[in-house]
């Protein structure tokens, strides 16, 4: 294999891994942390649509979010924190579906 072989083929590997971890969140450290929101978050495809939500979770009274931790089932989603987050009450996340497909996520928020 020639070094322009082995470039292009590590810069098509690197492109997948990002395209694959665009559904996946993993924001601070959940280890010993309370979890406060465990659910699957889930809707159907659709032709031609493109299917989202926002994922709001609230704290209790003193608590403070740790982690965030948000798994693409059918890895092909995208998703993001659009508000709030590590270090606040409160957080809202975005879930996104491919144009036309349904979306399987697997939300978790960490807080104490
Ligand atoms: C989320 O928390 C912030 C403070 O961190 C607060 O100002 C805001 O009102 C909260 N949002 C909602 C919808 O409760």
């Amino acid at each position: 294999m020639s070094s322009k072989t082995i470039l292009l083929t590590l810069s098509i590997l690197t492109v997948l891994a990002w395209v694959h971890a665009r559904g996946n969140i993993m924001l601070g450290n959940p280890m010993g942390v309370p979890k406060i929101h465990h659910d699957v978050h889930e809707k159907y495809g659709f032709p031609f649509i493109k299917r989202e939500e926002d994922v709001y979770v609230q704290c209790y009274k003193n608590e403070i979010i740790r982690a965030i931790v948000v798994q693409d089932l059918e890895g092909d989603g995208e998703s993001y924190v659009k508000r709030g987050g590590i270090g606040r009450k409160n957080v809202t996340i975005k879930l996104k579906g491919p144009r036309g497909g349904g979306y399987r996520f697997l939300v978790d928020v960490y807080a104490l």
